[in-house]
């Protein structure tokens, strides 16, 4: 939520400051804004509501001007998407510059303060309080220095936040800090790059310090990068990374949209996320996470899975899998309602945090209350590093590369692939589940790459087919049972958030307690109906949704003949294991979605009010 970009070298510094934030672009894309410190008296300064290419449309004349600056692309929080309430935020006498992701709650008190001292402010943002607090830390306290002056200034406000401030006094400089939202220092030859994450600099360097929670820096050619502890001063050493991001990673490769992209990445993703765990030869799974911590695991009186949206869903279809495999009871939790309830959590009980971003808000909170209460934490993440892989006792990573389009599509399927060697090596190390089944179902999911592949060659077009059938739509029903029950939910959030249709997922078994009230001819009705999982229970839903004129697109196995005789639309993909088939059905109802979405010419990387990482509560 909110993307930050900054530097100082030799290079264009509007050049590099303007790609870095089309990068973040999927951080946040309410309004857009650069400043830089070049040969004028006063900082250069362009903002806008709107995106990064609007913000180019007003700002070309600043190209070549500069060698220093930052820039930012907001998701709103305090203050309606607007020209004034776009950052970077100057101080009231004009000579600090900041830009902010993150939220300062108690910005109200000190906006009271400031303004009974004479300030004044443009904006409704908690992000110009800060800037004026800066400039008034320097005014009463005249021997500070500019770094000295943004700590103290940070010791007195609380919240989430990453930013990058710039004076016009100390030409040159760049002081960061963070709290709670993420910060990557790019380490160039002659040349340092500031970013929300390393995307913005990959071609240009490979080592980066990710600024660790309550770290400050200030970074200059001349003096290089100073880490400090933003409490006590003290100094930090920190540890240099080696990226391991491409460019081509994070560009778009000749698809239309990073969804598609995406999309079209599972068969390699899912690959990746098996690969050197799991050794069907040998006749087992290698997961250092879980094999250093078996016994804990095994033990646990109750795991509790936490994540929110996407993540979720993969916690839901996590909670059967670990169920059935390793008879471990499971409950699953949005990470917002767990942290402001009073959940019965011990040091018998195990947490599992699933994150894409590693920075959801609400599922570090829900971490740290957990950790509170003596729990185990494991945390599933995808981006390496990222403040949730870290704050977790142990964890896997999924490895389904950067995520770019605001949709989760690949790191769902990755959750999944990772829940389902997690519950399968938990039961075969506590005897739950029978060495042959075991080997039958590593067997199989050693096949899902390849299915994967031949659901997305075989489904692609005639999903785009059946999609222009529906731009109309003014809603959806998605229905799965078992295992298919959050992958119904997961596909009615995928068409909600990039289509703006209404669309809901039930149980099957449950439309007739209220759903069907709503069932018509005008009535889409997704049905997830594979072969192993309820098959003849599916077949009599699906009869009363046609006795009722509605009209069903059914995902079936290939071959299938019963539901497809009476469906409308019929979508073929390979057979598998119940367990499994989630992770196969996920891959139509994706590009159901995209292809709707595309139709009704919506921004599908970048749907309305939505971000990528959501780093406030
Ligand atoms: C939906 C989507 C969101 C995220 C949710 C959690 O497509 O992407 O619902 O799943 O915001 O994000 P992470 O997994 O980063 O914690």
């Amino acid at each position: 939520m909110c993307g930050i970009v900054g530097y100082t070298g030799f290079q264009d510094a509007y050049e590099v400051v303007i790609n870095g934030l089309r990068r973040l672009e999927y951080r946040g894309y309410d309004s857009a804004g650069i400043v830089l410190d070049g040969d004028s008296s006063t900082f250069d300064v362009a903002k806008t509501k709107g995106k990064v290419d609007d913000l180019v449309a007003i700002s070309k004349n600043l190209s070549g001007k500069a060698h220093v600056g930052m820039g930012h692309t907001r998701w709103a929080t305090h203050g309606v998407p607007s020209d004034s309430n776009s950052h970077p935020h100057l101080s009231n006498n004009g000579k600090i510059a900041l830009v902010h992701n993150g939220i300062i709650e108690n910005y109200d008190t000190i906006k009271t303060m400031l303004s009974e001292k004479g300030f004044s402010f443009q904006s409704e943002t908690d992000t110009e309080v800060l800037v004026n607090l800066i400039e008034y830390v320097m005014d009463v306290n005249k021997d500070f220095d500019f770094p000295t002056a943004v700590r103290y200034a940070l010791n007195e406000v609380y919240g989430a936040y990453a930013i990058t401030v710039m004076h016009d006094d100390f030409p040159g400089l760049l002081v960061v800090a963070r709290l709670g939202s993420p910060l990557a220092i790019g380490l160039g030859t002659n040349e340092y790059f500031i970013a929300s994450d390393a995307s913005p600099f990959v071609e240009f360097t490979k080592e980066a310090v990710y600024l660790e929670e309550g770290h400050m820096a200030t970074i200059s050619l001349e003096s290089g990068v100073d880490i400090r502890n933003i409490k006590d001063n003290v100094k930090i050493t920190a540890e240099v990374q080696q990226l391991k991001l491409s460019l081509e990673q994070i560009e778009k490769g000749g698809y239309e949209h990073f969804m598609l992209k995406e999309i079209f990445e599972q068969p390699k993703s899912i690959h990746d996320t098996l690969r050197g765990r799991l050794l069907v030869e040998e006749g087992i799974i290698k997961m250092a996470g879980i094999w250093d911590n078996l016994e804990r695991l095994n033990q646990a009186q109750k795991i509790t899975i936490i994540a929110c949206g996407t993540s979720w869903h993969a916690g839901l279809i996590g909670e059967y899998l670990i169920e059935e495999f390793a008879r471990i009871p499971v409950e699953v939790e949005y990470a917002s309602e767990f942290r402001y309830r009073n959940p019965i959590i011990s040091e018998k009980d195990i947490v599992i945090a699933i994150s894409q971003s590693g920075e959801t808000a609400d599922t570090m909170a829900a971490i740290k209350m957990a950790k509170e209460k003596g729990a185990f934490v494991y945390g599933i993440c995808n981006v390496v590093d990222s403040s949730i892989s870290r704050v977790t006792d142990a964890g896997s990573y999924t490895h389904a590369g950067p995520e770019i389009g605001v949709a989760s599509t690949k790191a769902f399927t990755a959750q999944l692939t990772v829940l389902s060697l997690i519950a399968l090596k938990l039961g075969k190390h506590n005897g739950k589940l029978s060495n042959q089944e075991f080997m039958r179902l590593i067997t199989e999911l050693e096949s899902l790459p390849k299915k994967v592949q031949e659901v997305l060659e075989s489904t692609n077009e005639k999903v785009k087919e059946i999609a222009k059938n529906f731009v109309e739509a003014q809603n959806f029903l998605y229905l799965g049972r078992g295992y298919n029950f959050p992958a119904a939910l997961e596909g009615a959030l995928k068409l909600k958030e990039i289509s703006y249709i209404h669309a809901e997922g039930y149980p099957a078994a449950e439309m007739k307690h209220g759903p069907i009230a709503l069932i018509d001819e005008n009535m889409p009705i997704v049905i997830i109906a594979p072969k192993q999982g309820h098959y003849d229970k599916i077949v009599s839903n699906v009869q009363e949704i046609k006795a009722r004129k509605g009209q069903v697109i059914a995902l079936v196995n290939k071959g299938d003949t019963q539901v497809s005789s009476v469906a409308d639309y019929v979508i073929e993909f390979p057979e598998t294991s119940e367990c499994f088939s989630p992770i196969i059905a996920s891959i139509p109802l994706q590009l159901l979605s995209y292809y709707i979405a595309v139709y009704r010419g919506a921004n599908v990387d970048q749907p309305r009010n939505l971000a990528k990482s959501v780093t406030v509560e």
